[in-house]
């Protein structure tokens, strides 16, 4: 009477909560901690999207919304997709759902069967439900690596030698949680091909498309014969500082009604207030999420300077997203840490800075050295005092 299911305990989680938990105990205690283990953005959501959802309440829009979605949303984002990826997407391929997260559980649901030995390929290090859904949905988890040696992407050579008869299902993630990578023109192509020759869907994770850097954000919905097989996920979450909103859209014609009984199952519709926000959100001027972009820029560069002039870390650029990942190697060796989580535990306790390990978005990869993962979601003030108290730390040790 009281067992759960054997499935139930496939699920994993996400371990970055275990952290926040430490540092909320550590603030508790009058500790001052800087925090740099949040992945969310740090502003208020714009004006203009918080008084449409007032607007909405005001006017009675309180109800359930069709399973998937509500046809402006639908239409406003179909839109954005097609401008955004120059692809033709119609209101009737976009679904909307409560953040982006159920899309991915969605997706796997969609093309694996349980237990069969579906396989699905991820990038590790990644977003750790990634694994956490495939393996609960029974199907079979294969990481491949992202190498530093490959500006934090994978090889063609690792994806294809991951593939099997199995494999249904490919996740890319670019611009990439944790690395903050960003997969250029060629390198898309590259994949598709090997897609389109092995017969494999592709689940774009696509949740930062709008926070680049340094080269325009590419799809591989967007190279030819790869529409068709590509899952486009994006959401309101981080573009408009809108995570606890809970809206994603994601675009595929053939998987849209499938997606949209799985919502029915579920959730019966994302929430109408916040559906109403949001076209708001996509359909006026995109001016103050461009400036969170600005802003965000300007913090990884802050990031990587004061990186360079602290003994032992090497950081690779990061292209988008909000992350620095920092290769924390030598710096573990200077102060006699035995790895990154170590490293990351004593920083917390004798620095007062708070990030996360490697080991929190999968196993380490192997020959890859030690890594942290700094979020951008703080103030200048807060980066800047954090990077002298990593300097203090290690050179405390020399
Ligand atoms: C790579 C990636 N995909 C999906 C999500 C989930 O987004 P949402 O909060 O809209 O569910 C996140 C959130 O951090 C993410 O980093």
């Amino acid at each position: 009477m009281t067992a759960v299911s054997k499935r139930m305990s496939e699920l994993g989680t996400e371990n970055a909560f275990v952290v926040l938990n430490e540092v909320k105990r550590l603030q508790a205690q009058g500790h001052e901690i800087l925090n740099f283990c949040i992945g969310q953005p740090d502003f208020c959501t714009p004006a203009h999207i918080c008084e449409s959802a007032k607007a909405a309440i005001d006017s009675c829009k309180h109800g359930y919304t069709p399973s998937n979605g509500i046809p402006a949303l639908r239409t406003a984002a179909a839109r954005m997709f097609s401008d955004t990826r120059h692809i033709d997407i119609a209101p009737d391929d976009v679904v909307i759902g409560c953040g982006g997260k159920p899309f991915i559980w969605y997706s796997i649901f969609a093309l694996t069967d349980p237990n069969q030995g579906d396989e699905v390929i991820y990038p590790n290090p990644g977003f750790p439900i990634y694994q956490s859904m495939i393996r609960g949905l029974g199907a079979v988890p294969v990481p491949i690596y992202l190498r530093e040696s490959n500006h934090l992407n994978f090889s063609i050579d690792d994806l294809t030698a991951a593939i099997t008869p199995k494999t249904k299902l490919l996740i890319l993630n670019s611009p990439h949680n944790p690395t903050g990578s960003v997969m250029s023109r060629k390198a898309m192509e590259a994949v598709a091909e090997v897609c389109i020759d092995h017969d494999i869907w592709v689940l774009a994770d696509e949740v930062y498309s709008r926070i680049v850097f340094d080269a325009p954000f590419c799809s591989i919905a967007s190279v030819p014969g790869m529409m068709e097989r590509t899952i486009m996920l994006d959401c309101a979450s981080k573009t408009y500082s809108m995570t606890g909103w809970r809206i994603g859209y994601a675009a595929n014609r053939l998987l849209a009604p499938f997606f949209t009984r799985l919502i029915t199952n579920s959730d019966s519709c994302a929430p109408i207030v916040s559906q109403e926000a949001v076209v708001t959100a996509i359909t006026s001027d995109q001016k103050t999420s461009d400036e969170m972009v600005a802003i965000f820029k300007r913090r990884r560069d802050l990031f990587m300077e004061g990186f360079r002039s602290i003994p032992g870390l090497t950081c690779h650029s990061p292209g988008g997203a909000i992350y620095v990942w920092p290769n924390v190697t030598e710096a573990c060796r200077i102060t006699g840490c035995n790895d990154s989580d170590e490293f990351r535990k004593r920083l917390l306790m004798e620095s007062g800075v708070a990030c996360l390990a490697d080991i929190h978005f999968g196993p380490r990869v192997p020959g890859e050295g030690q890594h942290l993962r700094f979020s951008c979601a703080s103030s200048s003030m807060e980066i800047g005092r954090g990077l002298e108290k990593i300097d203090a730390f290690v050179r405390k040790h020399m």
